[in-house]
């Protein structure tokens, strides 16, 4: 498995997670499809500029073209404090198959590296199973329940955390 930045001819990948009923249905819904060129030209740039890491994630056995999903790592202000927050998608054909939980400690292991992040949280929705199973199954703390807004919906996710300067299992 490989993760490389998002590039410009990934629309059609994003079409595909955020614009998708299945894909969206624990983020409250498909995003609008024509917003999706715009967000794939701002997530370009934020990759490039380093503030942001959005990766997608290439199978071994598939073209570098057609990626499996996305693992992305960013830092946001929560009450005046910066937080480093993971997210991640699979694509259906890929899931089940344990390629979100090797990208998400992937990436985690190249937080480690780099040092700046320290810890990092995630938001999974309360009701999707497979993602909250990733955080388990890679140690990650249960810290709370809490309600998140994300694309101007309100979620109701399990926060947790991890330290990446931890082992991970
Ligand atoms: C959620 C998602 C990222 C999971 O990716 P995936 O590659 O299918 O997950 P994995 O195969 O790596 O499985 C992750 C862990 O969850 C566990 N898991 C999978 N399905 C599960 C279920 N229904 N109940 C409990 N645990 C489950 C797996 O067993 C695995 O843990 P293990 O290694 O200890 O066995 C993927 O299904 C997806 O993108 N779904 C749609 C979009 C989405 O929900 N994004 C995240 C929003 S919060």
């Amino acid at each position: 498995m490989q993760l490389r930045d998002v590039q410009l001819g990934d629309v059609d990948a994003y079409v595909r997670m955020r614009c998708d009923p299945a894909m969206m249905i624990d983020l409250g819904g498909p995003l609008p499809r024509e917003g999706m060129e715009d967000k794939v030209r701002r997530d370009v740039r934020s990759a490039e500029s380093g503030t942001q890491w959005i990766k997608m994630i290439v199978l071994d056995e598939a073209d570098p073209a057609v990626p499996a999903g996305t693992v992305t790592l960013w830092s946001h202000s929560e009450d005046g404090e910066e937080m480093s927050e993971i997210g991640w998608m699979v694509l259906p054909e890929f899931q089940g198959r344990g390629v979100g939980k090797r990208a998400v400690r992937e990436l985690l292991e190249l937080a480690r590296a780099d040092g700046r992040w320290g810890l990092v949280h995630a938001f999974p929705a309360a009701t999707n199973a497979p993602s909250n199973g990733i955080c388990r199954s890679l140690g990650f703390q249960f810290l709370e329940e809490r309600d998140v807004t994300f694309a101007d919906r309100v979620l109701k996710t399990n926060h947790w955390r991890i330290d990446p300067r931890a082992a991970l299992n």
